[in-house]
């Protein structure tokens, strides 16, 4: 009797469950990294917890592509400071691009406790057991970033994470019917102003039958549309037997698993792009008609001197190769304005640049130096930041007309969209009804769609017709 009521005690406490936090900064593939880490920690019996003051553990998966970013990672750092002086058990990890490019500095931190670099995800769990268990800091980063990972034990291990059954998106809205599946890591391009080389590694793609599988397993759960990623994905390439698969593989057959319904890939680089890809989206329903391909500059000599490796008319040609093969095709970009040497001239060709594509919509970032890379070394950052400033503008002026006049064609038209769920901020235009509560669609070309609904329409495919536009939302009834 009285050993049962002692076993019964320990394990009650023993099942008392940790809470993490999880704070993600960064791009979809960060998201993604984030989403694997509080999977693998989930299965270790952690649950997640939005508020970051019943966490025993946070976890900050942080980004280093501008150094804004950066300041943003560490005064969220500074917030924990409070949180740590009241709980001082909290225990504070810090992932992905920071903590390869800081390493030791960040773990000299007065809150972090372990520190964990982008290929070293997998180890997080154990990282975390084991400063819980001995209370001291733990760093796991690689020594030489650059070094191809040679033997297969290092691939393996970097393809780890990658095979983890997503329990949690870390939007957790969309885990219902979407999921992002990484297809390589890595980049070898070295723009001049990119830390992603320099944090992420070498490309490596994975295995076409790892993939295959996994967006087997994601359907059968119930997914719909898969996304596969890649810091340059039109780069995928996988040696097996006697044949090389690319991106187009990867399309063919992952659209050909039942129950998917649309893929996409993101992000493609305008340099060695195969028309192969855009063939297969012409010619597969499923593959959605949208690519998200930066030009960064549509001038030659910043293009140059950003190591692009095109000219802006190669990249204006490839657009219309996109267009004609895929005629209604959607196309993103992103756009750095303020590079070091950017003049008036060099500013008006991007302008006049993305008069010519017509984007569907375009990121504009203000060039941040960032240490290491080739641009921050060599050249001095000399554009003023008002300067930046008013050329960012202009450019979202520029883009938001483009988008205004061409977003009219789907006025009346019947589109298919995917419904995440109910509008996180209601668009006030438009009457709120508590049956039918304004829903956030996602067209095949990536518009996102607003228009009333049941919440049960969640995860689901619906047609709606298009009411109204502007320049990022159309607005839309159920059909
Ligand atoms: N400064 C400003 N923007 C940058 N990007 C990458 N590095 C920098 C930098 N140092 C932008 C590029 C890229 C996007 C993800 O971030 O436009 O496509
Ligand atoms: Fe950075 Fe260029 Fe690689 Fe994109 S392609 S991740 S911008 S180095």
């Amino acid at each position: 009797m009285l050993d049962l009521s002692g076993g019964f005690l320990y394990t009650a406490s023993f099942m008392q469950v940790r809470k993490i936090h999880l704070k993600s900064f960064g791009c979809q593939m960060n998201k993604l990294d984030s989403s694997l880490v509080v999977s693998a920690l989930t299965e270790q019996g952690y649950s997640l917890t939005e508020k970051a003051a019943e966490a025993d553990v946070i976890v900050i998966n942080t980004c280093s592509v501008r150094e804004h970013a950066e300041e943003r990672v560490f005064s969220h750092l500074g917030h924990i400071k409070h949180l740590k002086k009241s709980r001082p058990s909290l225990l504070v990890a810090v992932i992905g691009c920071m903590a390869q490019r800081l390493g030791d500095q960040l773990l000299a931190h007065e809150v972090v406790d372990v520190v964990a670099g982008p290929a070293q995800l997998h180890e997080v769990p154990a990282l975390i057991d084991r400063a819980m268990a001995d209370h001291n800091k733990h760093l796991a980063v690689t020594g030489n970033i650059r070094q191809p990972a040679t033997s297969e034990a290092v691939l393996e291990d970097s393809h780890k994470l990658d095979d983890f059954e997503i329990v949690h998106d870390s939007d957790a809205n969309h885990i219902k019917s979407q999921a992002f599946i990484r297809v390589m890591r890595g980049c070898n391009n070295f723009c001049t102003y990119c830390i992603v080389p320099y944090v992420r590694g070498p490309e490596v793609s994975r295995p076409p039958q790892a993939i295959i599988e996994q967006a087997k397993k994601l359907a059968a759960q119930g997914i719909r549309q898969i996304t596969l990623l890649g810091q340059t994905v039109n780069s995928y390439s996988y040696r097996s037997g006697n044949k090389t698969y690319t991106l187009a593989d990867l399309l063919e057959k992952v659209s050909a698993i039942d129950g998917v319904h649309w893929v996409r890939f993101i992000t493609s680089h305008p340099g060695r792009f195969d028309a192969s890809i855009l063939h297969v989206m012409a010619d597969n329903p499923k593959v959605c008609p949208y690519l998200h391909i930066p030009a960064q500059s549509g001038s030659d000599r910043i293009l140059k001197a950003m190591n692009r490796g095109y000219t802006a008319r190669q990249y204006i040609d490839l657009m219309e190769t996109a267009r004609e093969i895929v005629p209604d095709i959607a196309i993103a970009g992103d756009f750095i304005v303020g590079f070091p040497g950017e003049t008036e001239d060099d500013f008006q060709a991007t302008e006049d640049l993305i008069r010519r594509v017509r984007y569907k919509n375009a990121f504009i970032f203000k060039y941040s130096p960032r240490p290491g890379t080739h641009s921050e070394k060599r050249l001095e950052d000399t554009i003023p930041a008002e300067v930046k400033q008013q050329r960012n503008v202009k450019l979202l002026d520029v883009i938001s007309e483009i988008a205004e006049q061409d977003n009219k064609r789907f006025l009346g038209r019947t589109l298919q969209v995917l419904v995440e769920g109910p509008s996180k901020k209601p668009h006030l235009n438009r009457a709120e009804n508590a049956d039918h509560p304004q829903l956030i669609g996602r067209s095949a070309h990536d518009y996102i769609v607003v228009f009333n609904g049941p919440e049960s329409l969640t995860g689901r495919f619906v047609n709606v017709t298009i009411t109204k536009t502007a320049p990022l939302t159309l607005f839309a009834d159920l059909t």
